[in-house]
């Protein structure tokens, strides 16, 4: 059986199969034929920080395809006053058909894997947001910009960035990573980029200077500087990333027909201009629905996974 945890563990051909099903099932679902694949089934959704798309897109995702989906807020749940995770795992996983979690550590998410007994998928933890990365990738294809695409991501080294360095790392194609000084991406998936690139032929370089990264590139992306928990480190943060907006005189150095992307929310005038996500809204707001497509295409995905493993 396998799980959705972090883009090492899949294949270049496994995410591009995900990402295919995904355009397949949007295809469908844009003429209304909602194929109930997943008939009867249940998804439990367990959030420990908040959620638009991540839930909206997960909730009516797996409805779509003849399932439920099971809001399960850690507040509400006796996982808030203390139950273990792995009680928690061995209890849900017996009522549902696939767990989705969003939360602190990838080892919370990992202990869950361990113990559960259906398919778990990575709703995004302070490491990584995968599910994020098939939905972009999903929009890139859309603007071709999948063919040998340069990508710059200026910001925070954070769960974004490390998920853009396994898709490119996987993929096999360039990542530029601007970071200022002391915000850089985790050293252990640096280390893990550098030796899946050997085999992919994809390169990651880093920067300090976020000019020099978005230089003719295809694909310019951002997130918050701000991630859910760090909010006590809001001042500093906005003083460490002066510089670091994606504006019109950032984006003007890029190609000239290249893309922004964001994961979303978006912190107008911090991490991108109020003039800049108006003016690639169609792109950005295409990728927040590609949440919901992909998703479809992962869920599917796993569920033939599991049938065959038995
Ligand atoms: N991009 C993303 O995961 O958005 P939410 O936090 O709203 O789910
Ligand atoms: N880096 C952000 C992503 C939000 C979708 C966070 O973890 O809060």
């Amino acid at each position: 059986m396998r799980h959705f945890l972090s883009l090492y563990d899949f294949t270049k051909e496994e995410i591009l199969e995900i990402i295919e099903l995904g355009a397949k099932i949007k295809k469908e679902a844009k003429l209304k034929n909602y194929i109930p694949y997943l008939q009867h089934q249940s998804l439990g959704m367990l959030f420990e920080k908040s959620s638009t798309r991540t839930r909206i897109s997960f909730e009516v995702g797996i409805h779509q395809l003849g399932g439920q989906g099971l809001f399960l807020s850690s507040n509400d749940l006796q996982l808030g006053r203390g139950e273990p995770m792995k009680d928690s795992a061995r209890v849900i996983s017996r009522m549902v058909d696939m767990v989705m979690i969003r939360t602190f550590s990838q080892k919370i998410l990992d202990e869950f894997a361990e113990f559960s007994k259906v398919p778990v998928i990575n709703g995004l933890t302070d490491k990584y947001h995968p599910i994020q990365l098939l939905a972009d990738y999903l929009t890139m294809k859309e603007y071709g910009k999948d063919k040998n695409p340069v990508v710059a991501y200026v910001g925070d080294g954070n769960n974004m960035t490390h998920s853009w360095m396994m898709l490119a790392a996987k993929l096999g194609f360039e990542l530029r990573v601007a970071t200022p000084k002391g915000y850089e991406p985790l050293q252990e998936i640096v280390d893990d980029a550098k030796e899946l690139c050997k085999l992919s032929g994809g390169v990651v370089k880093y920067y300090n200077h976020p000019k020099e990264a978005v230089k003719d590139c295809d694909v310019v992306t951002t997130d918050t500087w701000v991630s859910m928990g760090q909010e006590e480190e809001k001042e500093e943060r906005i003083k460490a990333f002066d510089g670091y907006i994606i504006d019109k005189a950032m984006m003007s150095l890029a190609k000239d027909d290249a893309i922004f992307l964001h994961c979303l929310p978006a912190y107008r005038d911090y991490e991108v201009s109020e003039e800049i996500l108006e003016k690639y809204a169609d792109i950005v707001f295409d990728e927040a629905e590609n949440r919901l497509h992909a998703q479809k295409g992962l869920m599917v995905w796993l569920d033939e996974q599991r049938k065959k493993s038995g």
